[in-house]
């Protein structure tokens, strides 16, 4: 699918932020641990959250999804090794946190990915969980992932050696689902919706500060249950829509229900930093969770210097940061950021082929890149290659707003695993994006 997006750059109106991506994987694969009959609102109805739910249902689950709101029925046999291999499609925390669950259910099954999944490193998760006692096996470090009956350690302490909230959550599933405890030692903050979640519902799972990291410590008690679950509004997904606001000719918007869980926000803090024109209203908690409504208007940016403890908090708001930055006053740079290298596509790489397409003057580094802001706006109407990749493809539909005769991108279809409405959302505040 190939889109264009087109506007007069003057934006406008009320939008409610889909659901996290992040927590409804979470939410399936602890609520049908838990095994009590659990309903769930403001789901993501996205590609990813859907084939997680579909994973677990071939395992033995009972997951019904009706549009955002999704019934977990209590089942009365236990986990089953699947029929046929599982396929995560394009999600990477699908398939990583489904290793560590599966890892400590005595069963069998083979999980696979579709190109780009298939692609992406398995061994950051396969190494600790074998360590801690697992058997799974990689294909030269790719899926397919083979997983076998393994016996889990308790006591296991595990020292990440890459910022990733998907090896902490999937290391924690595990010990959770084998009932034992464990420790992980993260030396730079990522996102904490597991560790939320398992004590929302009652677990005992410790977080002590460990220079600008933390050691985690989940104890063995079981989870309680709880009859209903709801999911807060992706800040990711919000993003699009604040740097949308931020770097439109005129705009005012507010954007509802979105998800301000400290770990994953820094975005704003970096575009106030930049100029941006971002207020936070109505902030309350739900789930124990931090959420808000969120205001933009448009914004005269000056470029920043981004790097160290805060990128694993914007590690996927950086393909709308580097638009924010091309359309600021000045160079930003950003640094400390090898892991874009290894997301749906290579991030760095994809960014730096775009910004060229629309003649943002940019340097690429191994771990970054660094963008030379522009005042004007983009005259050509630049062709993107999105590489397949969701947040890259709406990076580059969202600076359509700083371009005469708009942007085409190319191979557009993984919005839909994150963020099905976006064209809609799109369409809604005033940018006209629509097949082409
Ligand atoms: C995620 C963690 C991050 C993030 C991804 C979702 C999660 O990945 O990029 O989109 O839900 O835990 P890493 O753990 O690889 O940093």
């Amino acid at each position: 699918m190939n889109l264009l997006a087109k506007s007069n750059s003057i934006l406008s109106g009320e939008v409610l932020c889909p659901g996290d991506k992040s927590i409804s994987q979470r939410i399936v694969i602890i609520g049908s641990l838990i095994n009590e009959d659990l309903s769930i609102k403001g789901f993501l109805n996205g590609e990813d959250p859907i084939s997680t739910a579909m994973a677990l249902n071939a395992i033995g689950s009972s997951i019904n999804i009706s549009g955002t709101d999704v019934e977990i029925l209590k089942r009365d046999m236990p986990f089953i090794s699947p029929e046929t291999d599982i396929d995560l499609g394009n999600s990477g925390t699908g398939i990583r946190l489904l290793m560590g669950l599966i890892s400590s259910l005595d069963i069998n099954a083979t999980l696979v990915g579709d190109e780009s999944l298939s692609k992406r490193p398995m061994l950051r998760v396969a190494n600790p969980l074998n360590e801690m006692g697992a058997k799974v096996v990689c294909n030269n470090g790719t899926p397919p992932v083979k997983i076998e009956k393994g016996d889990i350690k308790d006591n296991f302490l595990y020292d990440m050696p890459v910022a990733s909230a998907q090896v902490k959550s999937s290391i924690i599933l595990s010990a959770l689902a084998a009932n034992k405890k464990v420790t992980v030692i993260e030396e730079h903050p990522t996102r904490n919706h597991t560790e939320r979640m398992i004590n929302y519902f009652g677990g005992n799972i410790e977080h002590t500060k460990k220079d600008s990291g933390n050691i985690i410590t989940l104890h063995k008690p079981k989870l309680t249950s709880r009859p209903s679950y709801e999911v807060v509004g992706d800040f990711s997904s919000a993003a699009f829509l604040i740097v949308a606001g931020v770097i439109a000719k005129e705009s005012n918007i507010l954007i509802k229900n979105v998800g301000l869980n400290p770990t994953r926000c820094g975005l704003i803090k970096v575009l106030q930093s930049m100029g941006a024109n971002i207020e936070i209203l109505n902030q309350s908690m739900i789930c124990n969770e931090e959420v808000g409504d969120i205001s933009v208007q448009s914004s005269k940016l000056k470029g920043i210097d981004v790097g160290g403890d805060i990128i694993p908090n914007i590690i996927d708001e950086i393909p709308i940061l580097s638009i924010a930055a091309s359309f600021a006053e000045g160079i930003t740079t950003i640094k400390d950021a090898e892991e874009l290298r290894v997301k749906e596509s290579d991030r760095l790489a994809a960014i730096s082929g775009g910004l060229s397409q629309i003649g943002i003057k940019h340097e690429l580094f191994d771990d970054g890149i660094k963008i030379q802001g522009k005042s004007d706006n983009i005259s050509a109407c630049a062709e993107i290659d999105s590489f397949g990749d969701h947040r890259i493809a709406m990076s580059f539909l969202v600076a359509s707003l700083r371009s005469e005769k708009g942007i085409f991108v190319k191979n557009c279809k993984n919005i839909f695993t994150s963020f099905p409405s976006f064209l809609e959302t799109m369409n809604h505040l005033g940018i006209h994006v629509n097949e082409a």
